[in-house]
This record gives C-alpha cells, sequence and structure tokens, in this order.
C-alpha cells in the first residue's frame, strides 16, 4: 500500500501523505495543499472529507456495521445500558461494577435544573416545538452554570458533560409538560436515568408513577441506539462550534438545531407523519412513485444514509423493539403493518436497490416512540437527549487533540469580480 499520494496540478507535482487509521478507508493529509499548489478542495456536504481523527465510533457503511469503542451497536443494546454506553463513550473503556455505579450516582446528583430555569420555560408560547424550547434552554444552561464553562480547565470540562448528560431528560421532560400544560416533575433519583425521564414525562404530582420495566427497557435501548454516530451533521456541528474555544452548552445547543432538520433527526418525525399519510398498504405503490419522481421533492422518509449503503444495524435493533413494545403493552399498531410492507416493496424495487437505499433508525423509531405515548413532536427531542452523550464525548475529544485548530472552510467563489460602487442616481 503506497503512504503517499501525488498530485500534479498546473504542470507541479506535490505529495500527501497517506494516513491509516485502524480500520477503515486510508485518508490522504491535505493539509500542505494549499501552501503547496494554491488551491483548495471542493466537497460541498463533506461526501470524501474526514474532518478529525476520532477513537469513538466506526461506521462500515457497506457491510452496515456499526462500533462505539469498538463494540458492536447490536450488542451494546441487547447487552448493557446506555448509562454503561455513555461511559464507553466518554472514557474508552467499558465500565467496571464499580465504576458504574459511580458514574451513575455522578449523573444522578445532576438531574435537576436550576430552579429560575423554570420561570425562563414560561418565556416561550405554548404551542412551540420541543425542539425550539430544547435549543434555548440548553443555550441558556451556559448563564447557569459559569463554574463549568472554562473549557481549558479539565474538570470543569467533566462537570459540564455530566450535567448535560443529567440534565438532558428533565430538560427534554419539562418541554413536554410545558406543551400540555401539566406541572414540571422534579427528578426522582431513586430511579435510574431512563426510568427517571420515564416518570417526569408521563407522571403527574397529583399519582404515584410505576415505570413499565419493558418500556424503561425498550426507551433506554432506543437512548443506546442514538447515543453516537461518527461525524454527522449535528456532531460536525458541536465540533465546529466548539473549536472556536464556545462553552459546551453553547455547542450543545448548536448540535441541537442542527439535529433538527429534517435529513438528519427530524426525520423520526417526518417518518411516522408519512406512514400516517400512506394510512394502508395500497397506497404504498402511489408513495413509492412519488419517491421515484425526480420533479417531486418527496422522499421516503427513515429511508437512506450518507454512509449505509446496506441495512442500517440500529433500524434492525429498532424494528424487534417494535414487536417487544406491542407485546408488553399488548397493543399494535396498522402502521406498523405499513412500515413493514413499505419496506419489503421497497427493498424489491429496482430504484432503492441500485441506489442501496435501506430503512434508517428512523424508519421504525416512532412506531415504538409513539406506542409509549410520545406525541411525534417530542420524537427528535428524545434523539437530541441520547445524542447528548455522543456530542459531549466528542467534544471532549476535539478539545483535547493536538491537531485541534479552528474550524475554517474555504470556498470557491462564484460572485463578482472587484467592481466600483454605484452611486444610488446612477443605477
Ligand atoms: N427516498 C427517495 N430517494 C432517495 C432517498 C429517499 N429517502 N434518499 C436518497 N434518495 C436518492 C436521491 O434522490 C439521489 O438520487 P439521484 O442519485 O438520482 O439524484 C440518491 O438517492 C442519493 O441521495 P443523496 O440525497 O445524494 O444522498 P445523501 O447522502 O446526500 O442523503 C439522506 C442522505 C439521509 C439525507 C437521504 O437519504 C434522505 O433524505 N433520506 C430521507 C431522510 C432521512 O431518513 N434521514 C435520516 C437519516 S438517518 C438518521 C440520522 O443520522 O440523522
Amino acid at each position: 500500500m503506497t503512504d503517499t499520494a501525488e498530485l500534479s496540478l498546473a504542470g507541479k507535482n506535490s505529495e500527501y501523505p497517506v494516513l491509516s487509521g485502524t480500520v477503515g478507508p486510508d485518508v490522504v493529509d491535505i493539509r500542505k495543499l494549499y501552501g503547496a499548489t494554491g488551491a483548495f478542495t471542493y466537497d460541498p456536504g463533506f461526501t470524501s472529507t474526514a474532518s478529525c481523527r476520532s477513537a469513538l465510533t466506526y461506521i462500515d457503511g457497506d457491510e452496515g456495521v456499526l462500533l462505539h469503542r469498538g463494540y458492536p451497536i447490536g450488542e451494546l443494546a441487547e447487552q448493557s445500558s446506555f448509562m454503561e454506553v455513555a461511559y464507553l463513550l466518554l472514557n474508552g473503556e467499558l465500565p467496571s461494577a464499580d465504576e458504574l455505579g459511580k458514574f451513575e450516582t455522578t449523573i444522578t446528583r445532576h438531574t435537576m435544573l436550576h430552579e429560575q430555569l423554570a420561570t425562563f420555560y414560561r418565556g416561550f408560547r405554548r404551542d412551540a416545538h420541543p425542539m425550539a424550547v430544547m435549543c434555548g434552554v440548553v443555550g441558556a444552561l451556559s448563564a447557569f452554570y459559569h463554574d463549568s464553562t472554562d473549557i481549558h480547565d479539565p474538570q470543569q470540562r467533566m462537570i459540564a458533560s455530566h450535567r448535560l448528560i443529567a440534565k438532558m431528560p428533565t430538560i427534554a421532560a419539562m418541554a413536554y409538560k410545558y406543551s400540555v400544560g401539566q406541572p414540571f416533575l422534579y427528578p426522582d433519583n431513586s430511579l435510574s436515568y431512563t426510568g427517571n425521564f420515564l416518570r417526569m414525562t408521563f407522571g403527574v404530582p397529583a399519582e404515584q408513577y410505576e415505570v413499565h420495566p419493558a418500556v424503561e427497557k425498550a426507551m433506554d435501548r432506543i437512548f443506546i441506539l442514538h447515543a453516537d454516530h461518527e461525524q454527522n451533521a449535528s456532531t460536525s456541528t458541536v465540533r465546529l462550534a466548539g473549536s472556536s474555544g464556545a462553552n459546551p452548552f453553547a455547542c450543545i445547543a448548536a448540535g441541537i438545531a442542527c439535529l433538527w432538520g429534517p435529513a438528519h433527526g427530524g426525520a423520526n418525525e417526518a417518518a411516522l407523519n408519512m406512514l400516517h399519510e400512506i394510512g394502508t398498504p395500497d397506497r404504498i405503490p402511489e408513495f413509492i412513485a412519488r419517491a421515484k419522481d425526480k420533479n417531486d421533492p418527496f422522499r421516503l422518509m427513515g429511508f437512506g444514509h450518507r454512509v449505509y449503503k446496506n441495512y442500517d444495524p440500529r433500524a434492525t435493533v429498532m424494528q424487534k423493539t417494535v414487536r417487544e413494545v406491542f407485546d408488553a403493552l399488548k397493543v399494535s399498531d396498522p402502521v406498523f403493518e405499513t412500515a413493514l410492507r413499505l419496506e419489503e416493496i421497497a427493498l424489491n424495487d429496482s430504484y432503492f436497490v441500485e441506489k442501496k437505499l435501506f430503512p434508517n433508525v428512523d424508519f421504525y423509531s416512532g412506531v415504538i416512540l409513539s406506542a409509549i405515548g410520545f406525541p411525534t413532536s417530542m420524537f427528535t427531542a428524545l434523539f437530541a437527549l441520547a445524542r447528548t452523550v455522543g456530542w459531549v464525548a466528542q467534544w471532549n475529544e476535539m478539545i483535547t487533540d493536538p491537531d485541534q485548530k479552528i474550524g475554517r472552510p474555504r470556498q470557491l467563489y462564484t460572485g463578482p469580480t472587484q467592481r466600483s460602487y454605484v452611486p444610488m442616481s446612477k443605477r
């Protein structure tokens, strides 16, 4: 294998080192390209660009493999807990029982929000989207927790990381409570991370709330499936925001804003809305035809992925979890049958086969979340809650990376060249 790439540009040859990771494609290190040639690279959407080094998560999109610190997502989803995965992503290794216990205690101790933040919520309109509330409240945390915004202090970085992971369920549950006009519930630290979130969301102060063990398990698994996903758009946003030295709360708020879009985290909400719009399996061909029509902007939501050109391994677990939740709650939903049939039809259609479009994590998640009782508007907020673990771990990795610089892409300028100002009277 060559360890140098040669480039010939305008009659001048230059060489670039080729770097290898532990697994996955090599990368051509083009940091000296501009100095050597005066040219930039052009890669809108970063389809061929590695923006950083990372030891957190690996995806083989062709094989449908997702590893966190080397562990396959299927094994983590089956055998571990969200807190364990959070520890793994932050620290690099699976915790011992003692380490996990200490970590859970630390996270639990940070679950409460500054009381004044309850007033902050009341500034939002009642019909505000939970993601709008999440962006605002998480950004506002930096105004409340000044003692953990110094990014150069490892201790403060750690406290900020724990605070963000711990407070996110409280923030998301409060966004939900506010939208339905029910009182906020304080965290109950005798419950698990996920059990506590379910109680703060669905409990009311007037009654005892029993966490359903199967729902708690399914929810915890959904959090695991969303915990991290390499250099996706929101994670790259967090890294870019953080590269300027911005505080962690501001960076995570930026990640939440990016996640909201329907091409990213907003797809779970859009996928369930689409399944409802399709309604019954007999209407599937109509929607498949629309998805294939170049003149129609409609896309099958929950289908396709920039990296996976095979079945998203998270979708496999998600589909299985739908059945578990239905069995545990003794419910069913015709929308699930529509989803299964849609998948079957699409996977046998040459358009989807040739373009390698498979169900992604968002295709089935909405069906489960809706069975648990979440309104569609909360789906992306749940994604944000879980992804906070990945964002925080990636942000910490970036801050301690010796190669880290402020992210500052260049451009291919296509506007007018220099011209003289034209006075108003001459236009
Ligand atoms: N339905 C119909 N056609 C599709 C779809 C789809 N869902 N996704 C991609 N295509 C077509 C697209 O039209 C294009 O065709 P052509 O080459 O003829 O122009 C081709 O497949 C490649 O698509 P692309 O948009 O160039 O691919 P991308 O890597 O830029 O986009 C994506 C990836 C996820 C944004 C896209 O597949 C999509 O919009 N999917 C629906 C939204 C969705 O489910 N997003 C969740 C992603 S997973 C969760 C997460 O990580 O946030």
